[in-house]
């Protein structure tokens, strides 16, 4: 089985969703010995954003670095991503990944019944981190935006470990983030 492990905070060693989407990587490898997992880390080498080259791919590198990202997505079986709520969206590093694996006609087309995903059958988690409270909000442009994209290409099982409201006090960041780590072996089991 190949996981693709992404993380995206610029927070380094201080990072919720670099600790997260760790332990749920080392689960995945804990209950499928042999499991091969590929990684990035997009705040130390971010995927370079889309723009009018790209999509003419008159620049070879950045053709072959998109291509590079995409391929690794469509190998994955599991994808599993550090994305913390930043300015109420995700980071513009994960942005742009996702502009990347966002291809027509190589994981959704449009058809004249409406958009049709071509990356089904792969299991997302998202390791979530938030410094205010926002699960149902009117301002969380972050969980809903992930869901739709990955529901976009296909993919319907996106799930969620979370960890909010970090910001509100150091007791809340140790509880938040202690509770999203207890979360993390029952919702791999569930899948198992
Ligand atoms: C640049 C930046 C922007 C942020 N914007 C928000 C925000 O809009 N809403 C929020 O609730 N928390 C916000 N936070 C707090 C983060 O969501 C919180 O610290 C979370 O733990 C980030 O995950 P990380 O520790 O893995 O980077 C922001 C933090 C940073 C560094």
């Amino acid at each position: 089985m190949k996981v693709l492990h992404i993380d995206s905070s610029v927070l380094a060693d201080n990072s919720v969703t670099r600790e997260l989407s760790a332990a749920v990587v080392n689960g995945l490898r804990a209950q499928l010995p042999g499991v091969e997992v590929t990684y990035r880390d997009l705040d130390a080498v971010p995927v370079p954003h889309l723009s009018g080259k790209s999509l003419a791919k008159v620049d070879e590198l950045d053709a072959a670095a998109g291509e590079r990202v995409l391929q690794q997505f469509l190998d994955a079986d599991v994808v599993v991503i550090g994305a913390p709520m930043y300015n109420f969206s995700v980071p513009s590093t994960l942005k742009a990944w996702i502009d990347r694996i966002a291809v027509a006609g190589r994981t959704f087309r449009y058809t004249e019944a409406g958009p049709v995903g071509l990356a089904g059958g792969k299991r997302v988690i998202i390791a979530s981190g938030r410094g205010g409270i926002h699960t149902g909000s009117n301002v969380d442009f972050q969980e809903p935006f992930l869901r739709q994209v990955f529901a976009f290409l296909g993919i319907d099982t996106v799930e969620f470990v979370r960890a909010e409201g970090v910001a509100y006090s150091p007791q809340h960041r140790v509880d938040a983030l202690a509770g999203a780590l207890a979360s993390i072996p029952q919702l791999l089991a569930e899948a198992a």
